[in-house]
């Protein structure tokens, strides 16, 4: 009988982790590192493409919000790194429709900057200025955050990028014009360092 390719795929014999070996964790370590490697940016693009046709009420669906933050972001000059950031900033809003920054910024942070990474993470606080006023809740939320060392890294994002991206009178590049920057972001070479890869298994 012919094995199934599943099979011959190297597992971790534990079925417990407190009886786990090196040689198990060699096994899932190399898988996780191929995973990263091969899969991660094209993860990361189908889940953007479910962002495509909802609405959510705005002029623009979510994915083109995205692509228009992005697209603005590489016109006034920001590095690869940054406009993946804009690109990726509300991935999360179907999946956590109430902390949606967490996604991302959990997507983000072994990849970007510090800087980059408060900045996603702190965007939806940041950002309700120019919305938070009218559901109620106070604008100027925003404020506990400024004395960080990050905060106006934040506030340009929204108030050059993020917040003028509702237009459905605007162009911008289709996804496919960013899967590069992605691969290159996600793929061998993408990670800072061993450091991240410990911290991206992390259980
Ligand atoms: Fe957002
Ligand atoms: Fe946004």
């Amino acid at each position: 009988m012919t094995k199934s390719r599943l099979s011959e795929t190297p597992r971790a014999t534990f079925t417990r982790m407190d009886q786990s070996t090196k040689d198990d964790w060699d096994i899932i370590i190399g898988a996780v590192i191929e995973h990263a490697h091969t899969k991660v940016a094209g993860q990361v693009v189908a889940q953007l493409e479910t962002l495509q046709g909802d609405h959510g009420g705005f002029a623009v669906d979510r994915l083109t919000h995205c692509l228009q933050t992005a697209h603005l972001a590489e016109q006034a000059g920001k590095d690869d790194e940054y406009i993946v950031c804009a690109l990726l900033h509300d991935i999360g809003d179907v999946l956590a429709p109430f902390n949606h920054p967490d996604i991302a910024a959990g997507i983000l942070k072994p990849y970007v900057s510090e800087a980059n990474h408060w900045m996603v993470q702190n965007h939806g606080t940041v950002q309700g200025y120019y919305y938070f006023h009218h559901l109620g809740l106070d604008r100027d939320a925003r404020d506990t955050l400024k004395d960080h060392d990050f905060y106006d890294h934040c506030e340009e994002f929204c108030a050059k990028f993020d917040m003028p991206a509702f237009d459905p009178e605007a162009t911008s590049p289709p996804l496919t014009y960013y899967v590069p920057l992605l691969d290159a972001m996600f793929g061998p070479g993408g990670l800072k360092s061993r450091g991240d890869v410990t911290l991206a298994v992390q259980k």
